[in-house]
């Protein structure tokens, strides 16, 4: 270590960079001079080579487009949601379903329907999941016409848009509750899957001695007016990584029992003749101060053409 980071021309070096004393934007000056000087000092620390940074440097070029599997894997979906974790608890929101991150596969505009739907498109292989519940609030009053958003992937771990195999929206859809504040899907159990094979997030879990994979959960948008909205995921119990998710996303609060329905005369409601499993689950919304808060966060998202 050179201390270099440590000495007046580097202080006066990362003012330049950061344009302190000139236009701009404070908030971005003030982050990104922090941001340059930790780097600078991490160089500095661990005498940094310089083929190991641009080592580092070509292979976070090569992962951009994993880029929002990184900011799972490295912790920082999740560190965000600790820090709005607290900040409710500071509020006393601690009534509402708990959020959990969001991750990057998401797809806007998924069909809309009221009550009920069918997720999959019938030529979708596993064993059928048929999941319900109301959306209400920190009282116990039905949230009538809230928008259960919900998608999750197939049983080899894929989802739809992103796997050109498969239809668009397969496995997404968005649901209006009824008037009870009810919605109801029907669906196939998804499995577990993990970061792409030879991608550079796998690469760089498996230098730090992780393993890329997330156990089998479905996402969930659950948004009504005057109610903050949620992001958030259940998981299916039994999974061998429901406790060592790659992205740590998993909560006690959010894995609901799987109710498994064999060939009994309880299929027969359901006009199914065959084994499946029931999830019955409640989306618990917390008020909104302002309508913002209404609104999932500005990433940017996939859109399908379909
Ligand atoms: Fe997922």
């Amino acid at each position: 270590m050179t201390k270099l980071t440590q000495s007046s021309e580097i202080e006066a070096f990362l003012d330049q960079i950061a344009g302190v004393g000139k236009a701009g934007e404070q908030r971005v000056k003030t982050i990104v001079h922090k941001i340059v000087a930790d780097l600078f000092e991490t160089i500095d620390q661990f005498d940094v080579t310089d083929d190991e940074f641009w080592h580092a440097l070509n292979f976070v070029i090569a992962g951009a487009p994993e880029l929002g599997l990184w900011a799972a894997g490295l912790g920082l979906e999740r560190f965000l949601d600790l820090r709005a974790d607290l900040k409710d608890q500071a509020v006393g929101f601690v009534e509402g379903t708990p959020r959990t991150i969001e991750g990057p596969l998401y797809v806007a505009g998924a069909p809309l329907e009221k009550g009920t739907a069918r997720l999959d498109d019938g030529n979708e292989p596993g064993e059928v999941l048929i999941m319900q519940g109301r959306v209400r609030d920190t009282r116990g009053n039905a949230i009538a016409g809230a928008i259960v958003d919900v998608w999750h992937a197939n049983t080899k771990g894929n989802y739809s848009y992103f796997d050109k195999t498969l239809p668009d929206y397969n496995l997404r859809r968005r649901i209006e509750t009824d008037a009870n504040g009810h919605y109801i899907f029907r669906s196939i159990v998804p499995s577990g899957y993990a970061v792409p094979s030879g991608s550079n997030i796998e690469k760089l879990l498996t230098a730090l001695g992780r393993h890329g994979n997330r156990p089998a959960h479905i996402h969930f948008f659950i948004s009504a007016p005057g109610y903050r909205h949620l992001t958030t995921q259940i998981n299916i119990e039994g999974d061998p990584y429901l406790h060592d998710d790659f992205a740590y996303a998993t909560k006690d609060a959010l894995i609901p029992p799987v109710i498994r329905h064999t060939k009994t005369a309880a299929i027969n409601p359901l006009g199914l003749n065959e084994t499946y499993s029931e999830i019955v689950f409640d989306f618990v919304l917390n008020p909104a101060d302002v309508a913002a808060e209404e609104n999932e966060s500005s990433r940017a998202r996939a859109l399908a053409d379909a």
